[in-house]
């Protein structure tokens, strides 16, 4: 008896070292759009008769590490790509999941986001929220997509091609029989982590009193003329999100999560200024801008673009998602909005610069080094200049185009005010100075508008021109812009000619003494 019991005992500890399991550290191999998933991929099932739907990842706006279903035929990997609709993705990084031999997946029902055991992560060590592989089986087709545990269920794509959202699903699993390292998601798109072009974002911890008042930048008014100022938190642990700090009544963030205005008293941070930089706000018009301010988690695999909407005239901070902004209302719940705002931000300083130094021009004062050059004209490069001697009581400087070879030639061309054709001058020319320190802009203009920041001349010192560029078949005419009325240039004849749609040089410097 004794011996009997003794077997079992052995029996069954051999049994459980058997069927010992581990975590897997599942694999991802790159998709190059051919059939290698139909060998070394695993399939969720059929999405069509006949049609196998492989498990695979790829980035959503280079943003999110998404789950979608990889198909051979047409090669491509299908997900939501607009928080609405979908797309077959058929160029880019794409990763199918390619299991291991000592490896099992299996699917487990499951539901309202619920943490799955074993299951296949990856978005916990890019995103800190997991992120599951998750399916639905309607009338034997398979649909596959993300479970998301911040978003709170499965998402995938309908058969209609449009966002499909599930609170009861397929979780899939995945066991070893030997341990495995964890192994990291794909990184996605390299891009992704410089979006935010130029600007290297200042976060400052937020301690709710007035700091940002002064040092915030700022996204207008949330009531009664208070400024709202842009801040982040990731309460939960989820992703970090955008939200609105307040100064005034109860400071601190307020911010969406899971579809409600929470109000976040600790861990947040508030964007701060930096006069190098130039933070505006622009409508969103179908187009991600290239220089967007995101609020990013741990290794921006997971961006928010910072979005904010008036309702009855006050400010609501929330993220874009796809062409919509998910942005807390007064009631205090989440809406989606089309029309709304995005912040971006661009390395240029914001204060006005000094008064524009212009040097004599001669064959040995060479503006290539330190001139101003607007582009080419007929292949030859034109830098800005001025004409002084033109001038009598009734003008001002003459501006136009420093030609500088074939010598024979070389001198400022430019329209007069009394004449109609190309005036040339190579005794009194001058250049304009480009200075190191300063950040130059072409900015567009009409009908001598006055344009910020706009680098003004004057001999007078009482009627300020500004320097326009009009730019033709990729040849530039430079001139002089005269308020009220336009842009006059030499064109390619040679005639005097006038446009009232132009450009005009601006300038930003760092140096705060100029003023704003
Ligand atoms: C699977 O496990 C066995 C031992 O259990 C090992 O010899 C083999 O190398 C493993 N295979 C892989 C691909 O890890
Ligand atoms: C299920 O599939 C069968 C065969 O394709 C079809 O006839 C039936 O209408 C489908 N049912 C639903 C609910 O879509
Ligand atoms: C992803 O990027 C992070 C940060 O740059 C790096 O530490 C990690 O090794 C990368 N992972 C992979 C799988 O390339
Ligand atoms: C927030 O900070 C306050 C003051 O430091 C502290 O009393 C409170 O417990 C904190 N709340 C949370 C949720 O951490
Ligand atoms: C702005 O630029 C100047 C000059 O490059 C630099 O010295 C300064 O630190 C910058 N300011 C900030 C806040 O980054
Ligand atoms: C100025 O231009 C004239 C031709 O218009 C030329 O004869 C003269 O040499 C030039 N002078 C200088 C200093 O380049
Ligand atoms: C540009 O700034 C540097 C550092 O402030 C200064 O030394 C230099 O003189 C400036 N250059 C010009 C042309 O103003
Ligand atoms: C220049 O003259 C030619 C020939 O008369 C004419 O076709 C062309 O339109 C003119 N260009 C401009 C910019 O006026």
């Amino acid at each position: 008896m004794k011996f009997y019991i003794f077997l079992l005992f052995v029996a069954t500890g051999l049994g459980s070292v058997n069927s010992q399991t581990y975590p897997c550290g599942v694999n991802y191999a790159p998709y190059n759009f051919d059939n290698e998933p139909v060998t070394l991929g695993l399939s969720a099932g059929e999405y069509e008769p006949g049609k196998k739907a492989y498990l695979g990842l790829s980035s959503w706006n280079q943003m999110t590490l998404d789950a979608g279903r990889i198909q051979i035929s047409p090669p491509g990997i299908l997900m939501p790509t607009n928080g609405i609709t979908s797309s077959l993705i058929t160029s880019g990084s794409v990763w199918y999941l390619k299991p291991k031999s000592n490896q099992t997946f299996s699917w487990v029902s499951s539901k309202n986001a619920e943490t799955v055991t074993n299951a296949v992560d990856f978005g916990t060590q890019t995103s800190g929220t997991p992120s599951y592989f998750g399916s639905v089986i309607n009338n034997g087709t398979v649909y596959v997509g993300i479970v998301s545990l911040y978003m709170g269920g499965l998402f995938y794509v309908d058969s209609n091609g449009y966002l499909g959202f599930a609170t009861s699903y397929n979780v899939l699993i995945c066991q070893s029989t030997v341990a495995e390292n964890p192994v990291a998601p794909p990184n996605i798109s390299t891009s992704a982590s410089n979006v935010d072009t130029g600007c290297i974002n200042n976060w400052v911890p937020y301690n709710n009193d007035k700091e940002p008042e002064t040092k915030g930048v700022s996204a207008d008014k949330y009531d009664c003329g208070n400024n709202a100022y842009v801040g982040k938190a990731n309460p939960d642990v989820g992703p970090w999100r955008p939200g609105r700090i307040q100064t005034t009544g109860q400071a601190g963030l307020y911010l969406l999560n899971k579809g409600r205005e929470i109000y976040v008293q600790n861990g947040s941070y508030y964007l701060a200024n930096n006069p190098n930089y130039t933070y505006n706000w622009v409508v969103f018009d179908g187009n991600l801008p290239s220089n967007a301010v995101y609020v990013r988690s741990n290794v921006g695999a997971l961006a928010f673009p910072i979005t904010k909407i008036k309702i009855n005239g006050d400010t609501r901070i929330g993220f874009q998602l796809g062409d919509q902004a998910a942005i807390p209302t007064d009631t205090g719940y989440g809406s989606y909005f089309q029309y709304f705002q995005i912040l971006t931000c661009d390395p240029i300083p914001r204060y006005k610069c000094a008064v524009p130094q212009f040097k004599k021009y001669n064959l040995d004062n060479a503006p290539s080094n330190d001139g101003f050059s607007a582009g080419k004209l007929n292949g030859v490069n034109a830098y800005i200049g001025r004409s002084v001697k033109k001038c009598t009581s009734n003008c001002d400087y003459n501006i136009g185009r420093i030609q500088t070879s074939p010598s024979s030639a070389a001198g400022v061309y430019f329209a007069d005010e009394f004449s109609s054709n190309q005036m040339f001058d190579n005794v009194t020319a001058e250049y304009l100075v480009r200075n190191v320190n300063n950040t130059y802009i072409w900015q567009s203009s009409t009908s001598g508008l006055k344009v910020k920041n706009a680098i003004e001349f004057s001999q007078t010192g009482s009627h300020p021109y500004y320097i326009g560029i009009s730019v033709i078949d990729h040849n530039v005419f430079i001139g002089k812009v005269l308020p009220g009325k336009g842009l006059f240039y030499i064109d390619s004849n040679g005639s005097k000619t006038f446009t009232i749609t132009y450009s005009v040089l601006t300038c930003y410097s760092s140096d705060s003494s100029n003023g704003v």
